[in-house]
């Protein structure tokens, strides 16, 4: 069996945790890993099984004959690496976000286009238990979401210390709040409108504080709450969806409930003891997207997905800073036109 021969640029925190994923799965040879930091490189390449190469760029990485690049670097360094790779007919895993303009997100969305390469952006809340339980319920009917609570919290923006640097995270939204924003489309379907209201509170440079308020296609509403400086106040991650006489709630990725109906048994289910790679979503995100490459078919979280999640976090600034209702539907008409 031919191997999909994968490299990572970018070899601190995620890049470990992908990593270790990855050397588990025998579609997948695990050739090098790339940082500008050449030491880091050398721990990652080190702590992995088979013989890693270190390097410190994407020109020796690819060198390396990889076919698949993980984009595991700081967010605001996607963009020009991702472009590279798909320009050089490789396959792309971008660590979230996929950009944190427009801008950069319309130039892998063009790159992709002309690509033999496969482009994924990892959103693995999508694939954490807890929330794969919910979309389970949404789509056998046991769910029929009306109106969601969203939250999603930081304690603060102190550690480590980039965090608090909007040029570094692109912003609060794309660094944290991200993962939760790509959760509402993907629990209610396609978003209607948006409305921000948002304060910079703590912070000396940005928004660290978010009301939102989205309408979508199919009528349901929801809130999202979003603090930077909660101080670790748990849960600082939860979801409620409401249905007919129905609830869905989540506690951060360790559990999640069903209320079905009046008179009825609750559903419950903990996942506490589960190890943070499967709960969190990683080990799925990894498989499907190996898949994909294998079975030529569409990754978990294609290009269009990713733009389209750009769009909205943009468009959840816009509205912040304008205090205007956006008509996100309209927009994305527009691009599907274009
Ligand atoms: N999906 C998730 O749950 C999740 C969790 C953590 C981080 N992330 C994302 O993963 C990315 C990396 O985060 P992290 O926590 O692993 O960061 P990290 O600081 O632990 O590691 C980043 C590594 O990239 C290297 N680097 C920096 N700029 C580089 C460049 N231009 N070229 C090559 N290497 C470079 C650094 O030397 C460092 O080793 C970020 O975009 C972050 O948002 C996602």
């Amino acid at each position: 069996m031919k191997k999909v021969k994968v490299g990572f640029l970018g070899s601190g925190f995620i890049a470990s945790v992908h990593g270790s994923i990855l050397q588990e799965d025998e579609r997948v040879e695990i050739t090098g890993v790339a940082d500008i930091v050449l030491d880091n490189a050398r721990k990652l390449a080190d702590s992995l099984e088979g013989n890693v190469q270190a390097v410190e760029t994407l020109e020796e990485l690819i060198a390396l004959g990889v076919d698949t690049v993980y984009v595991t670097t700081p967010n605001t360094t996607h963009v020009g690496p991702v472009v590279k790779c798909l320009e050089a007919d490789l396959n792309v895993f971008s660590e979230k976000p996929m950009a944190v303009t427009e801008e950069g997100a319309e130039r892998i969305r063009e790159a992709a286009k002309g690509s033999k390469g496969v482009y994924n952006l990892g959103m693995n809340r999508r694939y954490a238990s807890t929330h794969k339980k919910v979309k389970e319920w949404i789509e056998g009917g046991a769910l029929n979401p009306h109106l969601g609570q969203f939250k999603l919290n930081r304690g603060e923006l102190l550690k480590p210390a980039w965090t608090a640097d909007s040029n570094k995270t692109g912003g609060f939204l794309y660094e944290t709040t991200i993962h939760q924003i790509d959760l509402l489309p993907y629990f209610f379907g396609p978003v209607k409108t948006i409305r921000c209201e948002a304060r910079q509170n703590i912070s000396d440079n940005e928004f660290d504080d978010f009301a939102v308020l989205v309408t979508f296609e199919n009528g349901g509403i929801a809130t999202l709450v979003s603090s930077a400086h909660s101080g670790w106040s748990f849960p600082f991650e939860t979801i409620e969806i409401y249905g007919k006489y129905s609830t869905a709630t989540t506690a951060e990725l360790e559990t999640v409930r069903l209320s079905p109906g009046l008179k009825q048994q609750m559903i419950a289910e903990d996942y506490t003891q589960v190890p943070f790679y499967e709960k969190g979503g990683y080990v799925e995100e990894d498989r499907l997207f190996i898949d994909a490459l294998i079975n030529n078919t569409a990754p978990p979280v294609d290009v269009e997905d990713a733009y389209q999640l750009t769009m909205l976090i943009n468009a959840i600034y816009e509205s912040a800073g304008t205090g205007e209702e956006i008509d996100f539907a309209s927009r994305i008409k527009a691009l599907k036109k274009a």
